[in-house]
């Protein structure tokens, strides 16, 4: 039987902000017991404040191993073992490819690509021993179709997405649920990072004419982590206002 959205106990990082923020929002609001996890730890406590006590915050840098491995301690003792873990987390920085060094590219890698396996790989254990878990990567449909002056993002993102799929294969028939989800473009602190020149583009580029909410995202992972998703196995989710469509 999969779990209901109430009864499981999540950890979303990079949820001190932007899409993580209304991730965690809305799994509260549905019942759920959830982890603020981000670098951010002044973010975080606003947040898990905001939130009351369903919520915890915590600091982690997803890419580093040790402040992963406190991050899934403080919601053993919080809250107990986590059954539903929203890798969020991510930066952004647009550069021509020319321009862009090898700490640059090592960065995006880290915080996507190795944060995303640490987090999870803290977290599979419990989840694999009770033969229940829910896993949701955060992708981007530059993963899916590649981005000019984001190379490294995009590099990143496509990585999550063949992630996702071989873990998905792999757990599922163990009780592990891996999906991910590609968002286009959402208002947020790191689209407004982009150049004005690049949203004024991308909007005008959009068949649904504006960007995305976090609160469309929310909506899509609450709906991946509830059990009306249980034949949902190693997909990816489009919320993007119809500028890709698959
Ligand atoms: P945001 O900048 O508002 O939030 C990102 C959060 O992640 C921040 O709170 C930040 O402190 C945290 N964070 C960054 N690096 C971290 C690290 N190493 N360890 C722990 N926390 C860290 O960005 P937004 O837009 O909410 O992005 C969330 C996710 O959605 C990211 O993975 C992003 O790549 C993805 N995404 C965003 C889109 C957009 O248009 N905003 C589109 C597609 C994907």
């Amino acid at each position: 039987m999969a779990r209901a959205l109430a009864d499981h106990i999540a950890i979303v990082t990079g949820s001190a902000s932007g899409i993580g923020r209304a991730i965690a929002t809305r799994l509260i609001e549905a019942g759920a017991r959830v982890v603020i996890a981000d670098r951010n730890l002044d973010g975080a406590h606003a947040v898990a404040a905001a939130l009351g006590e369903k919520a915890v915050a915590v600091a982690v840098d997803v890419s580093d191993e040790h402040a992963v491995a406190g991050m899934v301690e403080r919601c053993r003792e919080a809250f107990g073992d986590c059954t539903l873990l929203v890798n969020n987390a991510g930066i952004v920085q647009q550069g021509r490819f020319e321009t862009l060094g090898v700490s640059d590219w090592d960065r995006m890698i880290a915080v996507h690509l190795r944060g995303t396996f640490l987090c999870t790989h803290a977290v599979i254990g419990p989840m694999l021993a009770a033969g229940d878990g829910v896993i949701i990567n955060m992708a981007s449909q530059l993963g899916q179709i590649g981005g000019v002056e984001l190379s490294h993002y995009s590099a990143a993102k496509a990585g999550i997405i063949g992630f996702t799929k071989s873990l998905a294969r792999e757990l599922s028939t163990r009780g592990v649920r891996v999906n991910a989800v590609a968002p286009g473009p959402i208002a947020t602190e790191l689209s407004m990072s982009l150049s004005e020149e690049w949203r004024r583009t991308k909007t005008a580029e959009l068949p649904l004419g504006r960007f995305g909410e976090p609160e469309d995202v929310a909506e899509t992972v609450a709906f991946l982590a509830s059990p009306a998703a249980k034949i949902y196995v190693g997909q990816t989710l489009c919320p993007n206002s119809g500028d890709v469509m698959l």
